[in-house]
């Protein structure tokens, strides 16, 4: 992408989006987009983003919100954790615009989902090919009827590619999943720099806040490192760590490998408590529209 420039600061918004978008009355303004989509994004490997979206999702839906999710990873992680098999339709028909939402979407137990496929990195070459791709997510979001979903939750592989780089253009906002011990203001800085070259294309472009998953108390993140870490994410992304931490247990891949969140998986483990802290603290963002 090769775009110059620093991110710019962005301050948090103070009050939902929902409040600030509010007419006169009360009521929603005509034109103003609803459905929020939510890139879950790092380019580092294995930091928590696919189940990040799993739990999310779950978590949305039980709370009545409607919720679509996209797989952008070939490794299908998402995909096979819905329940998807190979050979359905994908989302690479729909970004080639070979089959509508209608016809790729699948209704499964915690929400609709856009399948990834196996071959999605080879098909690198032929995105990069096509005439205005990094904008042809966004041009499919905006084609969905507004009122069909809340929230968009978009999963990306770990890369820096045409796919990452369309979904952040499509981005109202980005979710960093990120593990304490590898956290780092160079980490940071090198995300900070990706949401920087996509900016000219997104100005609306802003970062939800960064999440620290696999938490371990004991282990991880000293109060002064943390801080020291606060400072950088601040500076560079302009938003905050989240409150909420999602804590290190096996129940997050237990559950994962039998097909459920981890709240369903089992009710008072930790992770589940903070994956829906964490749902109140996005709530409180970008409003609670359902
Ligand atoms: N809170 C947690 N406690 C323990 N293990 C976790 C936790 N969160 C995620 N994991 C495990 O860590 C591994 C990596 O997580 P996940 O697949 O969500 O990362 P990812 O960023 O999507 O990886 P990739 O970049 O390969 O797509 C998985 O085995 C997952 O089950
Ligand atoms: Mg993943």
């Amino acid at each position: 992408m090769g775009l110059p420039g620093k991110p710019s600061k962005q301050s948090k918004p103070s009050k939902p989006d929902k409040l600030n978008k509010l007419g006169k009355h009360g009521k929603p303004m005509k034109g103003v987009k609803d459905m929020k989509t939510i890139v879950v994004f790092n380019q580092k490997g294995g930091v928590g983003k696919t189940s990040t979206v799993i739990n999310l999702m779950s978590e949305f839906t039980t709370r009545g919100k409607k919720v679509l999710v996209v797989d952008l990873d070939a490794q299908r992680n998402l995909t096979t954790f819905c329940g998807v098999r190979e050979a359905d339709r994908s989302v690479i028909d729909w970004l080639t615009l070979k089959g509508g939402i209608d016809e790729i979407t699948q209704t499964k137990k915690y929400g609709d989902i856009i399948p990834a496929d196996r071959t999605l990195e080879t098909e690198l070459l032929r995105f990069a090919s096509m005439p205005a791709f990094v904008i042809r997510i966004r041009d499919l979001l905006s084609k969905i009827p507004q009122d069909r979903y809340d929230v968009v939750l978009i999963d990306c592989p770990p890369a820096v590619n045409q796919l990452t780089a369309a979904a952040l253009v499509a981005a109202d906002y980005v979710l960093i999943p990120t593990e304490a011990e590898f956290f780092s203001a160079d980490g940071v800085g090198r995300i900070a720099e990706t949401i920087a070259q996509v900016r000219p294309l997104n100005q609306e472009i802003k970062v939800l806040g960064v999440l620290i998953v696999k938490y371990n108390s004991r282990r991880t993140l000293t109060q002064a490192l943390e801080a020291k870490l606060g400072a950088a994410v601040e500076r560079l992304l302009g938003c905050e760590i989240f409150r909420t931490k999602i804590r290190a247990t096996v129940d997050v891949p237990a559950a994962q490998a039998t097909g459920l969140s981890v709240k369903e998986y089992r009710r008072d483990s930790k992770a589940a408590k903070d994956y829906s802290a964490l749902a109140d603290e996005i709530e409180n963002i970008i409003g609670d529209r359902k």
